[in-house]
Parts: structure tokens; C-alpha cells; sequence
């Protein structure tokens, strides 16, 4: 169930677009639950439908279109590398190997100890800094090889709680 505080920071979204609208803002109420929950849950689509006033497809189209969100639980670490052509004429699939084999997952896996998702993404829109990742949905890193992603996983594991 949504709490009075999620209510209130979708109705924040919500006022910024005009009355008849109000589907504007399905990507940051869906943004917001991924960031209290984790992920979006069939349930909270349901939510944000219900209160947004539109159907729950009209929601779920959006989820299902943005690999941003999160369809099952995550690890703490999202780490999505990008496999497109111009990264992989760069060593993209490689990274994106690399980081499989260290962290001992599929693409798409979690580690068991929960720390680590590993996914392959489309361009993230850096591709002179090839191979390019996205971790947590947030911060973009370049030029990922071998020693990077070594150093990279090191300070993840540093700041895990
Ligand atoms: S193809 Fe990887 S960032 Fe564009």
C-alpha cells in the first residue's frame, strides 16, 4: 500500500502537467517506487495506475518499454553494460563478460550473497567512451576495461552496506 508520504511526492509530479494529463507523470511515480522499493512489482503498477486514474497496461506499457526499471528485485548494485554496436566494436560484450565471470553470474543474474545485478543495456549515449556502464541508474563510467572493472567492483563492495 502506498504510504501518505509516496501519495504526496506523486502529487508532486503530478501538478506539473495539466489536469487531463495526468499520465505525464507514470515515469517519476514509477521512478519514485523504484527507489523506495527496489523495483516495480505488478502490484505497485497497480498502485500508480490507481492513482494516477489510468489503466494499469497504460502503466505497465511504460515499465515494460524503459530497461530502467526494474521488473524483479535487484542486487545493491545495478550495473548495466552497454552492449550496443559502437561499444561492442569496443570491447563492450567483453566488459560485459568480464564482469559476469568475476562476479560468477549470467547476464541478467544477481550474486548470492545480493550484492551485484549484472545487465546488458542499450547505447547509453557516451559512445566515444567505449566500453560504457551505468551503475544504479545513475552514475554513467567510461572506458571500462579489465583494471576498471577490477577497481570498480573493489569500491562497490567498499560502500555496501
Ligand atoms: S553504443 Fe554504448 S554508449 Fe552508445
Amino acid at each position: 500500500m502506498l504510504s501518505e508520504q509516496t501519495k504526496a511526492r506523486f502529487d508532486r509530479e503530478i501538478a506539473k502537467y495539466p489536469a487531463d494529463q495526468r499520465i505525464s507523470a507514470v515515469m517519476a511515480c514509477l521512478s519514485i517506487v523504484q527507489q523506495e522499493r527496489g523495483w516495480v512489482s505488478p502490484e505497485s503498477e497497480q498502485e500508480v495506475a490507481e492513482h494516477i486514474g489510468v489503466a494499469p497496461m497504460a502503466v505497465h506499457e511504460v515499465t515494460t518499454f524503459y530497461n530502467m526499471y526494474n521488473q524483479q528485485p535487484v542486487g545493491q548494485f545495478k550495473l548495466n553494460v552497454c552492449t550496443n554496436l559502437p561499444c561492442q566494436l569496443r570491447d563492450g560484450q567483453k566488459a560485459l563478460q568480464y564482469l559476469c565471470d568475476k562476479l560468477g553470474v549470467e547476464a541478467g543474474g544477481t550474486t548470492a550473497d545480493g550484492l551485484f545485478t549484472v545487465q546488458p543495456c542499450e547505447c547509453l549515449g557516451a559512445c566515444a567512451d567505449a566500453p560504457v556502464m551505468l551503475v544504479n541508474d545513475r552514475q554513467m563510467v567510461s572506458f571500462m576495461g579489465n583494471d576498471k572493472l577490477d577497481k570498480l567492483v573493489d569500491v562497490l563492495k567498499a560502500q555496501a552496506k
